[in-house]
């Protein structure tokens, strides 16, 4: 990773950080995410009563390894920011469990928190309204030095310089304004800001949504340059696969606050097993005019439902073409179906095996094995 310093690299060779535990290698989990939710109130009357939630997010699982990119897929209010933001603890969550690099981060004190602020950063979907007009670009990106007490080898103004560099800026931009750049432009200033504490995982929420088509894929190249570059680990949320399918290892997709499937990404693009990322897959664009015609538009039925009273069992039965009565009653499971490919459908596509068998072949396996030869009781 390119210090602040100048054009040394510190890489992960030394024996232990600072806080005494030894540096993860690539591919070890970085970040761990156990049965995550976020159940925010809603409250009437004077005495502002509790009288439902909005279940933003209903129990998540996932994991993060060292150097990889997860991407978070779904649909809009299915959840994903609500999941970032309580990755990053800018969201105290419901109910569930963050363990990052090791450490239970869920209920940490803000004083605990304020080292793990440089590890996660986050970048967001909206380079215009996340920077503040009234401050020069050096004083944006120069604030989290600022703001965690940190010193600069060479001073800050050259680190900020080296930094504005590194994402395809000049070092002259440090003394201008927000509103004399280009969208991209922006964006690029908003990541030089998350850079300055050289953080491990950034959570980047829709980080070209905002964008013109024609500068969108220069960011998403940045962003993958940065990570070889910066040895830096990402989730990138994104509302399209198409976004996602460039940049991520593997793709976690999200209904209705839950995760439906996870695969690595040329799995989960080739053989989706749930119907819901089925049918956001065949609304992905196909450059290929050749192979157009070969995939067909699954258009999805109604709304999604609201967060506030989601549908019983699968939540996806009310608008799933390959609903059974099984799916209004039996929850399906996130389970492994084929390696490194977990899908929670009672009747998934591209595989022979369902979530239901997935589990009770799971519960066999873990069930104790008889005794071979069981002893006579003695009298
Ligand atoms: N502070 C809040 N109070 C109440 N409800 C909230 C709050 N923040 C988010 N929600 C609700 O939680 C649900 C999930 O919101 P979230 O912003 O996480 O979705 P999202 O997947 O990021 O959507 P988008 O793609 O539109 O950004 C939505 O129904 C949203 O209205
Ligand atoms: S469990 Fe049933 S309703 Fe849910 S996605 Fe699978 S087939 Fe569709
Ligand atoms: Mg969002």
């Amino acid at each position: 990773m390119t210090s602040t310093g100048g054009n040394e690299t510190v890489v992960s060779t030394a024996k232990t950080q600072a806080d005494g535990t030894r540096p993860l290698q690539e591919g070890e989990t970085l970040l761990e995410v156990e049965n995550l939710g976020k159940h925010f109130p809603v409250t009437a009357g004077l005495l502002r009563r509790q009288v439902a939630a909005v279940k933003a997010v209903d129990g998540v699982s996932f994991s993060v390894r060292k150097g990889e990119t997860l991407g978070l897929v779904g649909e809009s209010g299915c959840g994903k920011s609500t999941t970032g933001r309580m990755i990053m603890r800018l969201l105290d969550p419901s109910f569930g469990k963050i363990v990052f690099e090791g450490h239970d981060i869920t209920k940490m004190s803000q004083g605990r928190l304020r080292p793990l602020r440089r590890d996660i950063q986050m970048i967001f979907q909206d380079p215009y309204s996340s920077l503040n007009p009234r401050k020069t670009v050096g004083a944006i990106v120069g604030a989290p030095f600022r703001l965690q007490n940190i010193e600069a080898k060479q001073g800050v103004k050259k680190a900020v310089q080296e930094i504005l560099e590194l994402v395809g800026l000049s070092p002259e931009h440090y003394n201008r304004y927000p509103h004399e750049f280009s969208g991209g432009q922006r964006q690029r200033i908003g990541i030089a800001r998350t850079l300055a504490l050289k953080p491990k995982l950034i959570v980047a929420d829709e980080p070209v949504s905002a964008l013109d088509v024609s500068v969108q894929a220069q960011v998403v190249n940045l962003l993958e340059d940065l990570q070889d570059e910066l040895d830096l680990t990402y989730v990138v949320i994104a509302h399209d696969l198409s976004v996602v399918r460039h940049i991520s290892d593997r793709v976690a997709v999200m209904y209705l606050g839950k995760i439906v499937e996870v695969a690595d990404r040329a799995d989960l693009y080739e053989r989706p097993m749930h119907p819901y990322t089925n049918a956001l897959l065949s609304a992905v664009p196909i450059p290929d005019p050749a192979e157009r015609g070969a995939r067909k538009r699954i258009r999805l039925q109604g709304d999604v439902p609201s967060p506030l009273d989601p549908p019983p069992a699968c939540r996806f039965h009310t608008r799933c073409w390959k609903a059974q009565d099984i799916c209004k009653q039996v929850e399906p499971p996130l389970v492994e179906l084929s390696p490194g490919h977990q899908a929670a459908c009672h009747f998934p596509e591209n595989t022979t095996v369902s979530a239901t068998d997935a589990v009770a072949k799971a519960a066999v396996a873990q069930a104790p094995a008889p005794a071979d030869d069981p002893a006579e009781p003695t009298e």
